[in-house]
């Protein structure tokens, strides 16, 4: 809380929210809810109050725009495409995001994945489960194995750097592709998405979603990869031709893959949820109670250091000039 104000600052939190992030929020500012992030919902309460909003993003222009006094939104993830960060740059408000934390757990799920997808575990158990082991005899051997694989990353950032060095582990070389080389790496660098497609059988995908990376993973690049192909994405669903990969998958073009993310959470393409070489999973890339508590702790200590310092803990790249900017809390932040 700000010293020139009375009041706990009032935080605005779009629909149903993180449990411990609601509990820290209420025992600080004051939240407010709304059912969800529209700017036709904001009140004339709202508008006048409103200093910082927490969410799962889908934070778009319209809405930091009806509200003229708001400061900073706090997205609870790392990725935060579904905010338009570069408008609240543009405006003078932070964003900030939860880096780091969960790094090694989406890590760790993607490798779970990637090996479900190989090895068909979830089929083999259901086997089980069903009686086909006791009725039938052992489960059919799996089509596809890990062994002799190379695999290339779609993004090695935080994620993809955590993935890597797992695959190090399985004996796998790694490639990947960034638009700009990391220096220092000891894996293979493609500068484009094809090249890295051509040069691997194992495409893992952990790049953000967004404008740049939309349906960057096309019937072109799926052709690439080849027949033993396997597509694993654990990054944005936006970043996949969701139509050509299930083509893809359909007629051999790859042999298998494994999605975490969709373009239209939480609904997947039929066609995708009937292929029998589809390994799907609700989007739970950090979904444990560990991590989940610490991105919460993340995303509310953002705000608590904001408003208490203005100094944001994790400001995206958009915004963190607008931290170096000073703002008279009793103001709006621009007249409208
Ligand atoms: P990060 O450290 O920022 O890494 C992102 C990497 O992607 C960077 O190395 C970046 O390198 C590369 N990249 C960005 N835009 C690109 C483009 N247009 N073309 C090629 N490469 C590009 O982020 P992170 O912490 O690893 O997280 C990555 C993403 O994972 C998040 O944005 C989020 O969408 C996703 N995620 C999913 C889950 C889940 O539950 N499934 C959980 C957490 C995160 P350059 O800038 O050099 O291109
Ligand atoms: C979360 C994620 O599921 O951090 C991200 O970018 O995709 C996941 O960790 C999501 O952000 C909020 O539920």
């Amino acid at each position: 809380m700000t010293k020139t104000e009375q009041q706990p600052v009032a935080i605005l939190v779009p629909g149903h929210f993180n449990d411990h992030a609601v509990g820290r929020i209420d025992r600080t500012f004051r939240r407010i809810g709304i059912e969800r992030a529209d700017p036709s919902l904001v009140t004339d309460e709202m508008r006048e109050t409103v200093r910082g909003i927490a969410c799962f993003g889908g934070i778009n222009a319209a809405l930091m725009d009806a509200l003229p006094r708001l400061e900073i939104i706090a997205n609870f993830g790392v990725g935060y495409d579904s905010v338009d960060a570069r408008h609240a740059g543009q405006n003078g408000i932070m964003v900030t995001n939860t880096p780091d934390v969960l790094t090694e757990e989406v890590a760790d799920t993607t490798i779970g994945l990637l090996i479900n997808t190989v090895r068909e575990m979830y089929a083999a158990e259901k086997w089980l489960r069903d009686g086909g082991w006791v009725k039938t005899g052992h489960y059919p051997l799996s089509r596809l194995t890990l062994r002799g694989r190379s695999v290339g990353i779609f993004g090695m950032g935080r994620i993809g750097l955590a993935v890597a060095r797992r695959l190090e582990a399985f004996a796998l070389p790694v490639s990947y592709h960034n638009r700009r080389k990391v220096e220092g790496l000891p894996y293979g660098y493609h500068a484009t998405l094809k090249g890295l497609a051509e040069a691997v059988d194992t495409l893992i995908c952990i790049a953000p979603g967004g404008a740049a990376t939309e349906k960057a993973i096309n019937a072109e690049i799926l052709s690439a990869l080849g027949p033993n192909g396997v597509f694993v994405n654990i990054g944005r669903g936006s970043t996949v031709d969701e139509a050509a990969l299930a083509a893809a998958l359909a007629n051999g073009t790859i042999a298998a893959a494994g999605l975490d993310v969709f373009a239209d959470e939480p609904n997947v393409p039929r066609a995708l949820l009937e292929a029998p070489n589809t390994s799907l999973l609700p989007h739970v890339g950090s979904a444990s109670e560990h991590t989940r508590r610490a991105m919460a702790d993340l995303c509310v200590d953002n705000l608590i250091s904001w408003f208490s310092e203005r100094r944001p803990l994790t400001p995206v790249p958009e915004t963190v000039e607008v931290s170096s900017r000073a703002v008279d809390p009793g103001r709006p932040r621009h007249s409208s």
